[in-house]
């Protein structure tokens, strides 16, 4: 039926095989993945062209992804590595990025860009020009809040994480995000914090997507 009204399909769900299995049922539809619980692309599309207004050309850039290795930080590590923008991921252990998506980070690097895996946030975030995080605990995982609470506390991007980039690094964040939790209030409210020129630019690339799919 959609195939008859529709041209395209915007899907955010939990489980990522239910937009696998929307588009291969209906080949005739463009299908979005608006968030599922492995991938946020439509988000990364955003960040990149945040980070393209803030730099211009982007090679040799740095981003640290601090954090939960889930949908938004695969996505990131997907996209970034394609503007030859290098990503550092520091994940705690048992919640990094899957290898696969390692691999499939790296494959798409262009321009020289390099994909890290560190489970040490200082590590990875020393010298980058941009500090990314999100939520501990996504959509779908509430019941492990008060675990991924404890586990994650080191992981926290605040003024003294953020001091260990590189002068006039960006703070980023997907929205919406947890003051005290993953960042504290002083970053995301700094002037280094871009969070809401992403928020913005999920309407402008939005809009640019569907254009591209639908012309
Ligand atoms: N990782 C978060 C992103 C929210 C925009 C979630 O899946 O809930």
């Amino acid at each position: 039926n959609l195939e008859r009204w529709v041209t395209a399909l915007v899907i955010r769900t939990y489980a990522h095989e239910k937009v696998t299995a929307f588009a291969s049922a209906a080949p005739k539809l463009h299908v979005i993945n608006a968030l599922s619980d492995r991938e946020h692309p439509c988000q990364a599309l955003a960040d990149v062209l945040t980070v393209r207004e803030r730099w211009g050309h982007c090679q040799g850039r740095a981003i640290a992804y601090v954090g939960d290795g889930n949908n938004v930080a695969t996505s990131l590590a997907h996209a970034a590595p394609r503007l030859g923008i290098s990503v550092h991921l520091a994940c705690p252990s048992g919640y990094e990025l899957p290898g696969r998506v390692l691999e499939e980070a790296s494959h798409g690097a262009r321009e020289g860009a390099k994909v890290q895996a560190f489970v040490d946030p200082r590590e990875a975030v020393a010298g980058v020009d941009a500090i990314y995080t999100d939520v501990w605990t996504s959509m779908g995982q509430e019941v492990e809040a008060a675990k991924r609470r404890r586990v994650f506390r080191p992981y926290q991007v605040n003024s003294a994480l953020m001091a260990a980039a590189a002068p006039g690094a960006l703070f980023m964040h997907c929205l919406p995000a947890h003051r005290g939790e993953e960042v504290t209030a002083d970053v995301l409210e700094s002037t280094a914090s871009v969070v809401f020129d992403q928020a913005e630019n999920r309407l402008h690339t939005q809009k640019a997507l569907l254009l591209m799919l639908l012309s």
